[in-house]
């Protein structure tokens, strides 16, 4: 697939350069410095290039849309009319200082993002684990024993792009169900953050559901 990355921090860097790995085009976009785009790229093993949001939203098969909820309108402008595309959202409603989700309970910033886009496929999907997790995961991608990955969603081909995708990454994809499941899957993403960067051992942390 042509996979577009819209914010190419920490979880549309390292995603970008997994997708990459996993044979699919990669077009890095919405940083801060056109050099950090093109070093993604060149670093990044495979074929991938560094554009704008525009660029990297045109003729993908699906986009990853990776950037904190204070740069979502400017992103989503930048990248133009999303209508038809596969748009997975790893992305939390977080306040400006990190410390809360800004929607929450009656909604979930999937679902928000989701009535901004509706002729997009839309999916959220890769906000439950912390990017240290991601090459670590890959790594150990041929183990029988791989970690979980909860994503949800109401539209069929944006899940099964998804699946694919978190496949690809080295986890078990856990369909939690429909797009208001992600009013759980988004204070669970907290809760393993906290796990993660407060609790004993170090960031790369994932989690694995087991049914007795
Ligand atoms: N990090 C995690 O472990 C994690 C886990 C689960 C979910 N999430 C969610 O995933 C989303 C992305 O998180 P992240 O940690 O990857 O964020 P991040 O590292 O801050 O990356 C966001 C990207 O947006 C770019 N950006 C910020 N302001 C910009 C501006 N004014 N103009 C152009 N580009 C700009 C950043 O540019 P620079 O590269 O120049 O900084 C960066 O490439 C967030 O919603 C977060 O809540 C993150």
């Amino acid at each position: 697939m042509r996979i577009g990355i819209l914010g190419s921090g920490l979880m549309g860097g390292k995603l970008g350069a997994l997708f990459a790995r996993a044979g699919h085009e990669i077009v890095f976009s919405y940083a801060r410095s056109e050099q950090k785009l093109k070093k993604l790229a060149r670093d990044a093993k495979g074929r991938t290039r560094a554009g704008t949001p525009r660029e990297a939203a045109e003729e993908a098969d699906a986009v990853l849309l990776a950037v904190h909820w204070s740069r979502m309108d400017d992103v989503l402008k930048q990248a133009g009319d999303l209508s038809g595309t596969v748009v997975v959202s790893c992305s939390l409603p977080m306040n400006d200082d990190d410390t809360a989700l800004v929607v929450a309970h009656t909604s979930s910033g999937a679902e928000a993002l989701a009535k901004r886009m509706a002729k997009a496929h839309f999916v959220s999907a890769f906000n439950t684990v912390p990017s240290e997790v991601l090459f670590d995961v890959y790594a150990r991608k041929r183990r029988a024993r791989r970690p979980s990955l909860v994503y949800c969603g109401d539209d069929r081909t944006g899940k099964k792009v998804a699946a694919q995708l978190i496949r690809d990454v080295g986890f078990e994809p856990v369909d939690a169900g429909p797009l208001r499941i992600a009013r759980y899957t988004e204070p669970f993403a907290l809760l393993v953050a906290q796990l993660a960067y407060e609790g004993k051992g170090g960031p790369q942390l994932g989690y694995r559901f087991e049914r007795f």
